[in-house]
């Protein structure tokens, strides 16, 4: 009896991890541009061919591919992508989400595969800042056609005249904003030099792009802004650092102005084992930091003069949230 419940387990965990195929196998494909080139009906040696790859690990992943439906077979022993796979896990297709797949595979489960070595030690990783900047900016991207609504929602009722930017990344919420309300003063700042300049190249000469640290760029401001933006990066700041980011924040902002935080949010109603599972790969380096509570942002918000306006859920699957605070006096 003991032997057949070890075997049912065993298969059920086999069974739970076949969604992780489904994963690998997209990645691989968005990562080789696999799906664009399988757009048309090829043979395996033509793909192999073409993409200068190895033809017995090209049809093993070939193989996978039908079996987790993302390829089908054609006539005469060619083969084909999936019309969504060509759409969602292609690198030049505008509704691609394969950066995503890219971050995952590449960052969060590398990390999460060394947690064993990790936990015996009090060794930290560092993160690399530089060779995932592009990648998690474009991931944060996804997240704009959630938050970018409620926002402009929040700037037609509060109506400011300037607003800055904090770690704008690629400044897509610059961008629909000045879409929208081309008379608002832009600013943003961003500290990594590629995506700064991405930023500029994307939004022409309306909208201020500094490249900086948003510490000592936001000191040119004092009670001069009407609405603040700062949009996934309290994770790269320590826990004792924040309260000097909120003091910040509070003083550039004049009185009536509203600053909006956009995180992953631990402990909060939605997403947990999403955010308990970013907060693992936060812990895991020496230079990412603990996810925010809603209590958090509240208290060091109180302490510099901010009133919680609303904190409502934007992918509740993620735990991510949109928090507004005002500034009351
Ligand atoms: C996850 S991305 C988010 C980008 C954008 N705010 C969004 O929500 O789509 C965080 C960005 O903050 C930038 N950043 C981190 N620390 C910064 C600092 N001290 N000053 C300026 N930018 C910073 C990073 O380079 C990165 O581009």
């Amino acid at each position: 009896m003991s032997e057949l419940h070890r075997f049912i387990i065993a298969r059920n965990w086999m069974k739970s991890n076949e969604d992780f195929l489904t994963t690998w196998h997209a990645h691989v494909g968005y990562k080789l541009d696999l799906f664009k080139c399988l757009e048309k009906s090829k043979s395996v040696e033509q793909v192999a061919k073409e993409c200068e790859l190895n033809i017995a690990l090209l049809e093993r992943w070939v193989e996978v591919g039908i079996e987790v439906g993302h390829l089908k077979k054609g006539l005469a022993g060619k083969v084909k992508a999936k019309k969504k796979m060509v759409k969602y896990a292609s690198a030049d297709s505008p509704e691609s989400v394969g950066i995503l797949l890219r971050e995952m595979m590449e960052l969060h489960i590398p990390t999460l595969l060394k947690y064993p070595e990790l936990l015996k030690t009090n060794e930290r990783l560092t993160y690399l800042e530089d060779s995932f900047a592009d990648i998690v900016a474009q991931t944060s991207t996804l997240l704009e056609k959630a938050a970018v609504p409620p926002i402009l929602r929040w700037i037609k009722k509060e109506k400011p005249t300037s607003i800055i930017d904090l770690g704008c990344g690629y400044g897509g919420y610059l961008n629909s904003i000045h879409t929208k309300f081309p008379k608002i003063e832009l600013h943003g700042v961003e500290i990594n030099t590629e995506l700064a300049a991405k930023a500029n190249e994307n939004l022409g000469k309306d909208v201020t792009i500094s490249e900086g640290d948003m510490m000592e760029y936001i000191k040119n401001f004092q009670g001069k802004v009407d609405m603040v933006m700062a949009h996934n990066f309290l994770y790269y700041f320590p826990e004792d650092k924040r309260m000097d980011l909120f003091r910040n924040i509070s003083n550039v902002m004049k009185k009536d102005g509203i600053v909006t935080f956009i995180s992953p949010m631990m402990k909060a109603k939605y997403g947990q084992s999403f955010t308990s599972a970013f907060n693992a790969f936060m812990t895991a380096h020496e230079n990412l930091y603990s996810l925010p509570t809603l209590d958090e942002i509240k208290e060091n918000g109180k302490r510099v003069g901010l009133t919680l306006k609303d904190a409502k859920p934007l992918i509740k699957e993620g735990g991510w949230y949109l928090v507004t605070m005002k500034k009351m006096k």
